[in-house]
């Protein structure tokens, strides 16, 4: 099934895609219109989709929160056939200046993203009705960026927030970076937080705060448990943390609840 659905939020508006060969796809993403700038691209596998979306509005930038391949997946095939430019952090440069290898189901679930040349983001990059300023916030990736737009009250956020309890982790996200990075989004006036998968129209703000909330207090448990000498599997048993084995079996194990543990123990 192929998934395509366009979200209104008054001036922005998302379009949110996803495949998968039976049913619903397990996990969508949303890629984002603001002004005359494109947040984000989708998966290579939704590309006759999105593709079609760009020439019906006047986009002259494409904005990556992060290289990830449901949302850098179409960012070459942008740039080449519209001759638009895309900004990135300079970490999403340098790792889209050339293949980067990812895992079978992520070939499947999303497809790879082509490199491409990606500009270094200034500061704030001024459009023609809107300005963004690019905020480092790393920890689900390292190169990752959120785009605040302050005149409006939006925040794009990329992969930061997706929910208030998160289950899982890639093995390579950093807990702490991500705590830094919430509290640095949370010093921020905004109100709509349009995240990458699960957008929050209202009150965005109070949902960073939930999650702030929901990792301090997990990296502080499993800290605790980690200090006395426990391994991961006697810390889950004893905080009864439990694997989505589902998510766990598609992924290879490379998203994991076990993965969120071991992050603490690294970074404690
Ligand atoms: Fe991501």
């Amino acid at each position: 099934m192929r998934f395509f659905k366009k979200h209104d939020f008054g001036e922005v508006c998302g379009w949110e895609v996803g495949c998968s060969p039976v049913g619903h796809p397990l996990m969508t993403t949303i890629f984002y219109r603001a002004g005359s700038v494109l947040i984000d691209t989708g998966p290579s596998r939704m590309r006759p989709e999105v593709m079609g979306v760009v020439p019906q509005h006047s986009v002259d930038a494409v904005l990556l929160t992060h290289y990830h391949e449901d949302h850098s997946g179409n960012a070459a095939a942008v740039k080449t056939r519209f001759n638009i430019p895309v900004y990135g952090s300079a970490q999403t440069a340098e790792k889209l200046s050339r293949p980067y290898k990812i895992f079978p189901y992520q070939h499947f679930i999303w497809g790879a993203t082509k490199p491409l040349k990606v500009d270094v983001i200034p500061d704030v990059l001024k459009t023609k009705h809107l300005s963004f300023l690019s905020i480092p916030t790393p920890g689900h990736s390292k190169d990752h960026v959120a785009f605040h737009v302050p005149e409006r009250g939006w925040l794009f956020s990329g992969d930061l927030f997706l929910s208030r309890r998160i289950k899982y982790f890639r093995a390579d996200e950093k807990i702490l970076d991500q705590i830094d990075s919430l509290k640095k989004i949370l010093a921020l006036e905004f109100d709509a937080l349009f995240c990458g998968h699960h957008p929050q129209p209202e009150n965005g703000k109070a949902q960073i705060a939930a999650k702030l909330q929901y990792l301090e207090d997990f990296y502080g448990k499993v800290s605790t448990h980690a200090d006395k000498g426990m391994d991961e599997a006697m810390i889950m048993k004893t905080l009864g943390l439990k694997e989505q084995t589902l998510v766990k079996m598609i992924c290879f194990g490379n998203v994991s609840m076990k993965n969120m543990v071991r992050s603490v123990i690294r970074d404690r």
